[in-house]
């Protein structure tokens, strides 16, 4: 069996306030100060990174910062926009690429999401390539195609060697911030099929280190069912990440999961 210790993530999304941002970064760094076996990571709105730093690292905490995007050049005019030096400067770790929400609300296309990749693993920043089908492709049975695609088009013109800062993360669009939560079986199958992908780009070795992680309504009670699952390595969470019982809850099923494979 390959070595793959969980990964969870908490992404805050638009959430949270200097005050609350401060009170959830202390309730989970002190929640999971006596965890082992999973890498967590938080991904705080941009203006918060550098607020939210301060308090992991007076905590010494392992616990990874993350942002929510990236812009896909180093510098220059872009208005409005963030590279990852910049990032970097404010000790962030791990970038989200291609989120459902940045793919479906404001339309990133596959892409620019490769360019985000691109520039994030380049900089020496771990990514998270986010993938997943809407309702009408998986009602249209597409799911597998989809999800290949935003794979081996993610990835596109990424070497092998980077790929031991990549994670990917099947976010299925339909459960996300719905409530409903794939299957331990869909999200297993899924993941597979997105392994599968991995290995005709890089070989089966290379595929079987990648980690792949679920996300989707992921609350405390369906964690552990889903992280049992061979392929499905950690989660992604939103809404229950913005609770900090619930996420370190997550983040214990998700330690005991890797344990038990
Ligand atoms: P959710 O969000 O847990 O609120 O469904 C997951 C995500 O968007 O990463």
């Amino acid at each position: 069996m390959p070595d793959r210790k969980p990964f969870v993530g908490g992404n805050w999304k638009m959430n949270t306030n200097r005050t609350t941002g401060s009170d959830l970064a202390r309730g989970v760094t002190d929640g999971v100060l006596n965890i082992d076996g999973v890498d967590v990571a938080v991904f705080p709105p941009f203006p918060y990174l550098l607020t939210i730093r301060a308090i992991l690292r007076d905590r010494g905490s392992s616990i990874r910062l993350g942002a929510q995007n990236i812009y896909q050049s180093a510098e220059g005019a872009f208005t409005g926009e963030v590279s990852a030096n910049m990032l970097k400067d404010c000790g962030v770790q791990v970038v989200l690429c291609g989120h459902s929400e940045r793919r479906h609300v404001i339309g990133e296309k596959d892409e620019l999401v490769n360019k985000k990749v691109r520039q994030t693993l380049e900089s020496g920043v771990e990514a998270i390539l986010c993938v997943g089908e809407t309702l009408d492709e998986r009602l249209a049975g597409h799911q597998d195609i989809v999800n290949a695609r935003q794979v081996r088009t993610g990835l596109a013109e990424i070497p092998g060697s980077w790929l031991e800062r990549l994670i990917v993360a099947y976010e299925p669009v339909w459960a996300i911030g719905t409530g409903k939560t794939a299957t331990p079986q869909d999200a297993q199958d899924a993941h597979k099929q997105i392994r599968t992908q991995l290995a005709k780009q890089y070989g089966p070795d290379a595929a079987n280190r990648v980690r792949i992680i679920y996300g989707g309504s992921v609350k405390p009670d369906v964690a552990a069912d889903i992280f049992a699952m061979p392929d499905v390595d950690g989660g992604l969470i939103g809404g229950a990440s913005l609770n900090a019982a619930d996420f370190v809850t997550i983040c214990k099923a998700a330690a005991t999961s890797g344990r038990s494979k």
